[in-house]
């Protein structure tokens, strides 16, 4: 890629994705809404919600010790890792410090980046440019969320569209053809607060007004965010091509940040990518921001949608509004997917010292717990 000393692969990917189901049905039980409503203007049928043991560090070390074994490589192998996230599990230490000691990697420089939805990609482009200039080797970037306990759960315009979940890739230096060939990143803050989550920060500490006034929760304008989307996915995308040297043709495989079908079917129209070339699996997930992408990428290689040789688009946006899009050429075996099998939640090393010792589990979704003990995930 232009302006890299080294080329740069996509050598690992993995993902995690917690058992509790929130379904359409459920949300009908919960707020003024219809499975039809909410299915017919996202394409959404369910999301996944953490449990009350697992928080951002926990998940993303899952999927990042996935990423590293289908690398083929130990953890001590990786020389950084970037985890992009809006919901960390705390302000400080960052959530990949967290990951570091999760995944046993005793060497590791470790940063968290904040660009909401599109935190994988910037990361991405992050890493990039470490490897590209040799300032690294490996890199791990991970996309992880725990939404839920940033959703009001009494908000009918928000509480449908997220969910947890977390994506990981390792990216490595190689002077093979092939690898990373554009990026392309933006930020227009004139959309900074069509999705924003008031209170917290410096600007509105917590306090016993913030809580009243739900300001701890996630506000969003929808219908604006939607058009902003939309033209920012596309002129990212074609910038990215562009940069890569590639002709909307030559893409085998779109991955979009999946945060609505419908958003996804106007990208595709407007870029005249059929949507067989469009990876899709909001309908399971929801949207899981910065998880999004690299949960699709894992689940889109281990399904067979990808090969040696074949050209792929990554493109996400967020809130900032920030967009991002990476043109690549596939270059590691898919069949590689299987070694991520092995790897589970009982892999990662339990932080009892940084995990909150109050339950962090949103109090509106309790009876999903109650549902999952018996037995019936659904
Ligand atoms: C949120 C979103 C699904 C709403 O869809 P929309 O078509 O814009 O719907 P509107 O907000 O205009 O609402 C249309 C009507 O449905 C109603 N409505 C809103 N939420 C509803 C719900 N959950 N169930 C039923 N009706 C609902 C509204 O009150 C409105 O009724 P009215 O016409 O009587 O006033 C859509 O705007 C969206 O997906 N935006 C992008 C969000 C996004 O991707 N955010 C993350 C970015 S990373």
């Amino acid at each position: 890629m232009a302006g890299s000393v080294r080329g740069v692969h996509l050598a690992g990917w993995g993902a995690y994705a917690p058992s509790l189901v929130l379904t359409n049905a459920d949300l009908e039980k919960m707020v003024e809404t219809s499975d039809e409503w909410i299915f017919s203007r996202t394409g959404i049928r369910e999301r996944r919600i953490a449990g009350p043991d697992e928080t951002t560090a926990s998940m993303a070390a899952v999927a990042g010790l996935r990423a590293i074994a289908v690398a083929g490589l130990q953890p001590d192998d990786i020389d950084l890792i970037l985890v992009g996230t809006l919901t960390p599990d705390y302000p400080m230490p960052s959530t990949a410090a967290l990951v570091k000691d999760a995944i046993g990697n005793k060497r590791a420089a470790a940063m968290d980046l904040a660009a909401a939805c599109s935190g994988f990609v910037f990361g991405y482009a992050t890493g990039q440019a470490y490897i590209g200039s040799g300032m690294a080797n490996h890199v791990l970037v991970i996309g992880a969320e725990t939404l839920s306990r940033a959703t009001d759960f009494t908000d009918r315009g928000t509480c449908l569209l997220f969910g947890d979940g977390a994506g990981a890739v390792v990216l490595s230096a190689s002077d093979e053809p092939g690898g990373t060939l554009g990026i392309e990143m933006t930020t227009e803050p004139s959309g900074a607060y069509f999705i924003w989550l008031p209170a917290g920060g410096a600007a509105r500490p917590a306090s016993d007004q913030t809580l009243k006034a739900r300001e701890h929760y996630m506000k969003m304008k929808g219908s604006e965010t939607f058009k902003m989307a939309v033209r920012t996915l596309g002129s990212t995308s074609l910038r990215a091509l562009e940069k890569a040297g590639l002709d909307r043709a030559d893409v085998d495989l779109v991955i979009p940040h999946q945060a609505n079908i419908r958003i996804i079917e106007a990208l595709g129209k407007a870029l005249d990518f059929p949507m067989e070339k469009i990876f899709v699996n909001v309908d399971r997930y929801g949207n899981t921001s910065a998880a999004s992408v690299p949960l699709a990428l894992a689940e889109a290689v281990g399904s067979g949608r990808v090969k040696k040789g074949d050209r792929l688009l990554l493109v996400a946006f967020g809130a900032g509004l920030t967009s991002g899009a990476i043109a690549l050429e596939w270059t590691a075996d898919p069949a590689a997917s299987a070694r991520a099998d092995a790897i589970g939640p009982g892999d990662v090393k339990v932080l009892p010292g940084y995990l909150d010792p109050v339950n962090p589990f949103p109090p509106a979704l309790e009876w999903l717990l109650e549902r999952s003990e018996q037995g019936s995930p659904k």
